[in-house]
């Protein structure tokens, strides 16, 4: 499947400059379906969890999808937007039927989702296969933007390989060298360990101790034993959700605390910290977004997302803001006319726009260039310290466009 860039005025150009030479009469005798396609709402699909573990994940990507679309009319285009929302239950065996059925039984114009990277993986072939729009808005699978890229898939979010890297130099610039890891066990836990390694044993870090958790485990007594036995420097962790919550409480109820000294991937803190409580506060993380980011667009976005939904805005609503954006930008391009794909493409191809994150481009695989900050649990808040990585950009290994 390949979407080359048209040499042509598009289809759109062409039925728009006639409409002008003939007058709005001669306009309005259009085919009917034609003029039907044009007003008929735009279909996203939308694949994300609102149960189990990554429930919270899901209802924060869709809310500020969806806030984004709202401030701009609720339209896309100029069409209005019809949302079909499927529960993924972030089970990847339930992906090839949850996607089929927003593909081919919905015919969705747009595919979002999903939040697990096990899920993406199913979903990730049946998109490439039927040539639907899809923008993931958050798992990680390296593989979506490695070797499974493809022209009409895009993510507003990372690989797991991006906010783990820069955090291998944050531990060696204070002095912790011998460091245990410890991720829920699947694609996401395991590539973000590996973007850990590749920041930090290269620049003289050692691995003491790896631990996996099975997915959606929440029984963290055997690991927690297991790092204390271990007595690393320091331990870099990846859990997010629900398992984020009990796993920082537990590690603190361990005791563990104020002798080794907790990091991991943003995700540990994110969305997560009036139920993590005291626990939470000091540990520090890596992410492509903090709280307190002193920008104009992350003000706006904070505040309009509070108004509207009592709550504050995370990293994953970010992602889902962005989504909208990034949909934006392809449908005003063509006027709406999913039928132009090139050109949507291609507009989406070049998007360049200052996100609440900071500055926010794609990678010719088609996933974000980003800063990634170092951030503290304050009072609750997850504070921005400095920038850990400018303009990060996941190595894509194997992907081949086209
Ligand atoms: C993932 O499965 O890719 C993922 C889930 C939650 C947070 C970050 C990544």
């Amino acid at each position: 499947m390949r979407y080359e860039k048209k040499r042509s005025a598009s289809r759109r150009t062409v039925i728009k400059g006639l409409g002008a030479g003939l007058g709005l009469a001669a306009a309005a005798s259009f085919p009917a379906p034609f003029v039907r396609a044009q007003s008929a709402p735009v279909k996203v699909g939308i694949l994300l969890p609102y149960s189990g573990t990554y429930a919270k994940l899901g209802d924060a990507i869709t809310n500020a999808m969806m806030l984004n679309i709202a401030e701009n009319g609720d339209t896309l285009g100029g069409r209005p937007v019809e949302y079909i929302k499927l529960d993924s239950e972030a089970a990847p065996p339930k992906a090839t039927e949850n996607t089929n059925k927003l593909i081919l039984s919905d015919k969705v114009d747009f595919l979002v989702g999903p939040v697990h990277s096990g899920v993406a993986m199913g979903m990730a072939k049946i998109a490439r296969e039927e040539g639907v729009i899809t923008i993931v808005p958050n798992a990680g699978a390296d593989q979506i933007t490695g070797p499974l890229c493809a022209p009409n898939v895009f993510r507003t979010s990372f690989t797991n390989w991006q906010p783990s890297f820069p955090m291998g130099k944050v531990l060696l610039d204070k002095g912790l060298k011998n460091v245990a890891l410890c991720y829920w066990n699947y694609g996401a836990g395991k590539q973000s360990a590996q973007g850990f390694i590749d920041g930090f044993v290269p620049n003289g870090g050692t691995i003491v101790k790896e631990i996996g958790v099975p997915f959606p485990e929440v029984e963290f007594q055997a690991a927690l034993t297991e790092i204390a036995a271990a007595n690393p420097d320091a331990v870099y962790v990846f859990f997010a959700g629900g398992g984020a919550v009990k796993f920082v409480k537990d590690y603190a109820a361990a005791g563990l605390k104020d002798s080794i000294p907790l990091y991991g991937s943003g995700f540990l803190t994110e969305g997560v910290t009036q139920a993590q409580g005291a626990a939470a506060e000091g540990i520090q993380t890596t992410l492509h977004y903090a709280d307190t980011l002193d920008n104009p667009e992350n003000k706006a976005f904070r505040a309009a997302y509070k108004e509207k939904f009592g709550a504050e805005a995370d990293v994953y609503a970010v992602q889902g803001y962005d989504t909208g954006t990034l949909m934006r930008i392809g449908m005003d391009a063509v006027g709406g006319d999913m039928e132009a794909k090139n050109d949507l493409i291609a507009a989406m191809d070049q998007a360049d726009f200052a996100s609440p994150r900071g500055p926010f481009k794609l990678s010719a695989a088609h996933n974000p260039v980003q800063n990634f900050y170092l951030r503290e649990v304050k009072n609750g808040v997850n504070e921005v310290i400095s920038v850990a990585y400018e303009g990060l950009a996941d190595p894509a290994k194997g992907c081949t466009m086209g």
